[in-house]
């Protein structure tokens, strides 16, 4: 039965990568005879261009409809300007938030080839594959009120409300622990419990979930001995799991210990499993134009959504084993080169993935 992929490019580097994971998708969608029609739709800057906003009906419908949904990125300095709730940046939060895609994925995961490309040590980050699971649609991203008054005294004020009610906690915790299972079996979650009851309540229920699994231990730390501990030693880490922003913050920390940003892939789930696919990065707008972007990131997510959502995990393998060899064959972006690899752009990158694919 032939399965929808919606595709969202969106701004600046969106449409390079994406065009470059599109043509992965295309050749492992022939090869695995996966039956996929893939589309085309606006979100971000893009839309606000065409529409007027950042999340068009249109795309929403077809997000709603589409099997599965592959997203470039979304926002930068051309929409700097324009009103808070049009910000590019709002299109995403609400994709994310009307299709209830509350799990994101986020997996670090080292390529021995690029070792070199770490901001740390060899010994430090070697063999390193942890997962980061992030709550994706509450906590303080989503929580009212918010925004900016004017005080008495004529002071200008911006607040956030950060909430979580236990629901939330639950499907994020249970999917976190569901996820350990198969891998080994460790569950830190992140939290600032010392001094926010939002994450005392997160806590409180982690410890009371812990025991329908156990098989898993848990665990948990503060954030900001979490930041530290993932650059000291990052392998101590399986899964982490945190709310929306400190999992923001603490997997681009992460992305860098597997090489770059660009290399960083993610899933975002809904409770049935359907999802959006994204890389963790941006839009990159100072490198967009130039050929410059590593599309790996995004090409290494259509492998996650074969996996997770279209149950084609041979499909999803070897486009992981292709981006594999092309390391092996010394290609790499700038964001990746170092000293005795070769420079690539963004397009021979994607190339030389569609070819390892095909030997
Ligand atoms: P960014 O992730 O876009 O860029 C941070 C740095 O990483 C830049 O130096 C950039 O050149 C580099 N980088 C990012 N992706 C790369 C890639 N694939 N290859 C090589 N280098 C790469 O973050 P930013 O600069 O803080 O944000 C730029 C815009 O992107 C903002 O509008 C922000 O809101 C938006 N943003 C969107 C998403 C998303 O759509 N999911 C995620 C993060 C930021
Ligand atoms: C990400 C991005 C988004 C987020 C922004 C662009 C809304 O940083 O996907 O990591 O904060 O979730
Ligand atoms: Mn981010």
């Amino acid at each position: 039965m032939t399965k929808r992929i919606l595709i969202l490019p969106g701004d600046y580097i969106g449409p390079e990568i994406m065009a470059e994971a599109e043509k992965v998708l295309r050749r492992v969608n022939q090869q695995y005879d996966l039956e996929l029609a893939l589309e085309h739709g606006l979100i971000g800057g893009a839309a606000l261009d065409v529409h007027g906003v950042p999340l068009p009906e249109e795309t929403l419908a077809a997000a709603r409809s589409a099997d599965a949904i592959l997203l470039g990125a979304v926002g930068g300095p051309k929409w700097d300007g324009v009103e808070r709730e049009l910000r590019p940046e709002r299109g995403l939060l609400a994709i994310r938030s009307q299709l209830q895609l509350f799990g994101n994925l986020r997996p670090a995961i080292l390529y021995p080839q690029l070792v070199e490309a770490s901001s740390l040590k060899p010994e430090v980050v070697s063999g390193l594959d942890i997962l980061i699971v992030r709550e994706l649609t509450g906590g303080i991203y989503f929580g009212e009120p918010r925004g900016i008054r004017t005080l008495e005294n004529g002071e200008r004020q911006g607040y956030n409300t950060y909430v979580y009610s236990e629901s939330e906690i639950e499907r994020i915790a249970h999917l976190a622990f569901d996820l350990a299972g198969k891998r080994d079996g460790r569950v830190c979650s992140v939290d600032k419990s010392n001094v926010l009851e939002a994450t005392v309540l997160w806590r409180e229920v982690l410890e009371r979930i812990a025991p329908q699994y156990p098989d898993v231990e848990l665990s948990h730390m503060y954030v900001d001995n979490a930041a530290m501990q993932l650059v000291r030693a990052p392998k101590q880490f399986d899964v982490i799991v945190t709310g929306n922003m400190f999992g923001d913050i603490l997997s681009d920390a992460a992305a860098m210990l597997t090489g770059s940003i660009g290399m960083l892939p993610s899933a975002s789930l809904d409770r049935e499993g359907r999802g959006m696919y994204e890389p963790c990065h941006g839009s990159a707008p100072d490198i967009a134009g130039g050929g410059k972007a590593n599309p790996l990131a995004t090409i290494l997510s259509v492998a996650m959504m074969l996996r997770y959502t279209l149950a084609a995990p041979s499909a999803a393998d070897a486009i992981e084993g292709a981006v594999s060899a092309v390391l092996d064959q010394g290609l790499r972006t700038a964001d990746i080169h170092s000293e005795g690899t070769t420079l690539v752009d963004t397009v021979a990158m994607g190339d030389a993935v569609v070819a390892a694919l095909d030997n």
